[in-house]
């Protein structure tokens, strides 16, 4: 049999202006380096809600601990939370450590590479699924977080969009048998350029048509940035987060942090929250973490880690 033809990609204006400037300034990342499975499940479930630079300096540490799976799915859930510390949303950990249950006991330890599969795991929805299919399995799947649907909105619609949109607007621009660097490229583009506020054009690859093409540039940018920002209210494009301080996700949060120090009694709740003169609004929070599987109450009525 003669080998099969491999027929040269032609690129859109738009494909091949992202896809030069991706692979010129893309960002050094260690969940970069890798294309193990498991390796990209945990940077992609640390970076759902968490900034880069906080997941940075707890990635490495974190996979030490739990390289596989297995040694995951084989911990308590409470070591998972413990090294957990310094992302947020601990959730994230007691859903990882059941999908790496998952995985041993119904995937032979190894995850699957199907979109259907993956998102059969727990805590794995659309956007996770596809950010493994393309960082792990090198799929060319269109990946959609909050950076890469501002993109779409703004550069490839120049309208907001409803989710399916975005969806098959994202898979359809994937140039064939780059899906990896693409959306790499998309997600930094969103990340450092084409930012929620103040987007920096003058930077931006797509903010003209490339040289000698009439199209490919930005839709938005193209039409003098008039209207409203296409991005605003688009499927996938996250508005300002809520208020932090004073909110019951910052008590959860610390009590949290008191019980990866050791069990908290009900009598310390107020203050482990942070709430003092509110025994009643820490209650309720203890109530969620054991509810959520983040704590379970021992026998003399304390709180601890599961
Ligand atoms: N956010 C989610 N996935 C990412 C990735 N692979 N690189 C940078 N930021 C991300």
């Amino acid at each position: 049999m003669p080998p099969p033809l491999s027929l040269p990609v032609l690129l859109t204006p738009f494909q091949a202006a992202l896809s030069e400037w991706g692979d010129r300034v893309r960002r050094d990342l260690p969940w970069r380096h890798t294309r193990d499975p498991w390796s990209v499940l945990v940077s992609e479930l640390m970076l759902q809600q968490t900034q880069v630079a906080r997941v940075m300096p707890r990635y490495v540490g974190f996979l030490a601990r739990f390289p596989t799976p297995a040694a995951c799915a084989l911990a308590p859930v409470g070591e998972v939370v413990r090294a957990w510390a310094g992302l947020g949303y601990n959730r994230r950990a007691v859903h990882l450590h059941m999908a790496a249950a998952v995985v041993v006991d119904r995937f032979e330890g190894a995850l699957p590479e199907g979109l259907d599969q993956l998102r059969s795991l727990p805590g794995v929805g659309p956007y996770t699924a596809r950010a493994v299919s393309a960082f792990a399995f090198e799929h060319d799947v269109g990946v959609v977080d909050t950076n890469a649907a501002r993109v779409l909105a703004r550069a490839v619609a120049g309208r907001r969009l409803a989710p399916v949109e975005a969806q098959a607007l994202a898979d359809s621009v994937v140039p064939p048998g780059r899906g990896w660097a693409w959306n790499q490229a998309m997600l930094d583009l969103g990340a450092t350029v084409c930012t929620r506020r103040r987007p920096r054009c003058g930077q931006c690859p797509l903010a003209a048509p490339p040289v000698g093409a009439t199209v490919g540039g930005c839709v938005w940018a193209g039409g003098g940035h008039t209207g409203p920002d296409p991005a605003d209210g688009s499927a996938g494009v996250s508005g300002p987060q809520s208020a932090f301080a004073g909110s019951d996700r910052q008590g959860r949060g610390r009590l949290v942090d008191a019980l990866r120090a050791g069990p908290v009694t009900v009598a310390a709740l107020p203050v482990a929250c942070g709430w003092p003169q509110e025994p009643l609004r820490a209650q309720r929070v203890a109530a969620g973490l054991v509810a959520d599987g983040l704590a379970v109450v021992a026998d003399d009525g304390s709180l601890r880690l599961p």
